[in-house]
Order: C-alpha cells, then structure tokens, then sequence
C-alpha cells in the first residue's frame, strides 16, 4: 500500500493570495490534511480576481489551493472563535500570510497557541523579516525590488525590471513549505513546536546570491564576463542590469533563430561554455577559431563576447530553435529554446511527466495547472481539484471537530460559519 509522505499531518491554512496557498499546496500534495479557514461569504480574495469563466472561482485561486478541504468561519465571532482555537488544538502546523499582527489582532498569539497546542508549529509569510519595513504590506514585486531582483534585472541602459518567475511568492512558498517539514522533524525529537518566519525579502535576495557575489567582487575590478566589460562600459559602484548575460562562469546569450521576425519566442539561450569551444567552433563554421589565440581561451574571448554571440546568431538564425537544440545537444553544447506558455501547455511529455495536469471543476470544467515540481518515488502525488468555498465547513464541525448535532446547530445560529452559498449550490 502506497502512504503519501505527510500523511497523518493536519494543516490550519489560514493563507490567502499565492505565496501562503504555494506553501499548503505542496504540503497538501504530499499527503497533508490541509484546511483552508475562508471569511464567510468572501473568501480568499483570489477567488474572485482575474476571473475568465463568470461566478466561477478564478484560475488563479484554483491553481493554488488543490488538495484542500475548505471551512468559511468568521474568526472574529466570538463562536468563530471558540472553533478556531478547537482547530488549533488538533492541528500539527498554523500557516498564514496575513498582514503583520492580523492573527493577534485575531486574538491568536504565539502565546495563546502555545498555551493552546505546545506542539503546534507556527509558520508564517510576511514581507520583510524584524527592522524597519516589518510591518508593511507586500505583493509580489515589491519583493522582487527590495529583494535585489529588479535592480540587476533588464537591459543596461533601461529602467529595473520585474521578471515573470514569481520569485517572491512562489519562491517563498517553497522556503516556507522546508521550514515547516523540518520543525515538524524537530518536533519529532523535542515534542514542541516553533515558530517558523520565511520573509518575502529573505526569500528574493537568497535567489539573487550571485548578484550579491558581484558587489563584492567590484571592488576588486570589472566583472569581466558581463557583457558591459567587452562593451567598454565602465562599471559603477553596485551590481549593474546584466541583460540576459549568464550569470555564472560560463558565458551565455539569447540569440535569434529562423522565424525571429514574426515570432517572438524564436530565440536560443546559448552557452559558451569552455569544454565545448571546439565543437561550437565547428558548427557555427569557424573552425579556425579553435586555435587563433584571439579566441581560443575563455579569457580571450572575454572582451569579444559581443561579436562572438553575433557570429554564432549567423549559424542559428539558419535553424529553428529545436533544430539548434537537436545539433547542439549531442555535442554537449549548453543551449536551450525560449518555450513559450503555448508550447509548454501543448508538451506532451511534461503532460506524461505530471508536471502539467488537466484537473476538472464543477463550475469551471477542465483547465491545467501546474503540477508538484518535486517527483517522491514513494509519494506520488494526484492532484485534485480546489475546494469551493465552504464546501467541507459540515464535514469538518461534525468530523474533524467532533462537534454534536446540537452544538454545530449553535455555532450555525450564531453566524460564526455564515452560509456557503457555492456548496449548496453544488449538491
Ligand atoms: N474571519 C474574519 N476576519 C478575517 C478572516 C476570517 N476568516 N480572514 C482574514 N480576516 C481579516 C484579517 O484578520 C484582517 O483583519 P484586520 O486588518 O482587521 O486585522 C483582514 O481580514 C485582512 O487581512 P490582510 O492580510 O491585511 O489582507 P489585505 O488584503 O489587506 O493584504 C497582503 C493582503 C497580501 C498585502 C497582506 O496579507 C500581506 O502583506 N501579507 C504578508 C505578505 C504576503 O504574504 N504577501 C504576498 C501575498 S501573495
């Protein structure tokens, strides 16, 4: 019998918008029992934003709230109340990404949880960690500018750029999802929970460490593999927009292919990485640069990148894109295709491979998603469809709680649970 790796652990969600539900996705992907605390009548904001299909709950929440059961309370009712302190004592782990002091504003201090369920496991998203912007709001790209993200990203002589990549949410997501696992280990040897904090901040300028590498290595000199230094272009004193320069020791660019003028993705990433210098030479049709000296170590080729990317732009925009991958491949050359969000949905194999699944809905019907980006040999993951709001609030008063027919008649009558309109609708 195949066990799903957290099988057993149960998850108070109280998350909202992407960076908490990434966190409680994965969890709940790998076997937890993951309930999602929704405002009576509400929701989860995302719910309702960017909406394709009317009255239907958006791609957006859908596709980060599969495998969960969904409760509507009003935490501020007072019987509300009372029902979120009942989840808290059986629940191994508390995650929100509240605004900072909205959960003790609630009442729920890490001191009233403790007092609660010593072996709760608290973990929150927030924007930035303890100093001075702790107790701001943040989105997405905020992160990504106060992380180090915006700054080193774009073209040299254009204004910082956000990337697509949600780095800050996404990202923190998955630093928050470690964090929980692993005090849930400790917990293990201790029988006490702790608080687990991962900041939108912390979480971008980990992802830009080598960013932070260059800043230093400044002050001993140009960072001879930007771009920028064969260009003749002095540098500053902070790390500057690299372009779509490597990043790493082995230069790279994106260069065009055949079809680059009404196709905007036909373009290659390409690397020059030294082992494969010779093959490069050779099929790109400059087998002399393999022994020129101008050419033939990385350091010589630093001050040229520009006209060495030129030159291999003449060999690829006689090729497709897949066609430069399947010539550059077997000779061991570093390339890869710009994909477009088409091409991805349309992949067969990443189909195959689970890493993009079709999920069916009942107001909605059949859309993809992304599925769990981390494959467990004995953990397979079946991703099924996101809760509609209030859908398990029964279910989890008379199951999960254990409350009494009288007393979930109470807690209905005062208004702590309000009415989930979309899981009647659905029965
Ligand atoms: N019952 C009653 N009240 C509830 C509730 C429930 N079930 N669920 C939420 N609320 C209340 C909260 O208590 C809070 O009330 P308060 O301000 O009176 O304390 C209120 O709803 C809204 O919470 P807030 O987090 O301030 O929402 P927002 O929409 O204004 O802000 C963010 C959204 C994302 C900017 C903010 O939550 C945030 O900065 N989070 C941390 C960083 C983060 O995760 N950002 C990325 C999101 S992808």
């Amino acid at each position: 019998m195949t066990t799903k790796a957290l099988e057993g652990v149960r998850i108070l969600d109280f998350t909202h918008v992407q960076s908490g539900p990434t966190c409680t996705q994965l969890l709940a992907w790998f076997g937890a029992d993951v309930i999602k605390v929704e405002r009576p009548g509400v929701g989860d904001a995302t719910r309702g934003q960017l909406r394709d299909v009317p009255d239907a709950d958006s791609l957006y929440f859908t596709m980060l709230n599969h495998n969960k059961r969904s409760i509507t309370l009003n935490s501020k009712n007072p019987k509300g109340k009372e029902v979120l302190e009942d989840l808290v004592k059986i629940c191994d782990v508390l995650v929100e990404n509240f605004a900072p002091g909205a959960l003790d504003r609630m009442g729920l201090t890490w001191e009233r949880i403790q007092e609660l369920n010593p072996g709760m496991v608290y973990a929150s998203v927030k924007g930035f960690g303890p100093g001075p912007y702790e107790d701001c709001k943040v989105y997405e790209n905020v992160a990504q500018c106060t992380g180090g993200s915006a700054s080193t990203t774009g073209f040299l002589d254009g204004p910082p750029l956000v990337t697509g990549a949600q780095i800050g949410d996404t990202g923190t997501g998955l630093n928050l999802a470690l964090g929980i696992v692993t005090a849930l280990y400790h917990r293990e040897q201790t029988g006490r929970g702790q608080r687990v904090l991962a900041p939108m901040q912390d979480g971008v300028l980990n992802l830009c460490r080598v960013k932070l590498r260059d800043q230093q290595r400044l002050a001993h000199g140009p960072l001879k593999e930007y771009s920028q230094h064969g260009r003749g272009i002095e540098f500053g004193d902070a790390t500057p927009r690299g372009g779509n320069d490597s990043g790493g020791g082995q230069p790279g660019w994106i260069i065009k292919c055949k079809g680059w003028e009404n196709d905007p993705n036909a373009y290659v990433y390409f690397i020059t990485q030294a082992a494969a210098w010779p093959a490069i030479c050779d099929v790109i049709g400059k087998p002399e640069w393999k022994d020129d000296p101008e050419y033939a170590t990385p350091d010589a080729r630093l001050d040229k990148l520009t006209h060495v990317f030129e030159t291999i732009e003449d060999w690829t925009k006689t090729k497709n894109k897949f066609e430069v991958m399947d010539i550059c491949n077997p000779l061991n050359i570093p390339c890869g295709p710009i994909l477009s969000m088409k091409e991805l949905a349309e992949e067969p194999s990443l189909r195959e491979a689970g890493t993009i699944v079709e999920v069916d809905h009942p107001e909605r019907g059949k859309y993809l998603t992304v599925g769990c980006p981390i494959k467990m040999s004995n953990s397979p993951v079946e991703v099924t469809r996101s809760p509609l709001l209030g859908e398990h609030t029964d279910e989890i008063l008379a199951e999960v709680l254990g409350y009494g027919e009288t007393e979930v008649g109470e807690i209905k009558q005062s208004g702590a649970v309000g009415t989930p309109p979309k899981a009647e609708a659905a029965e």
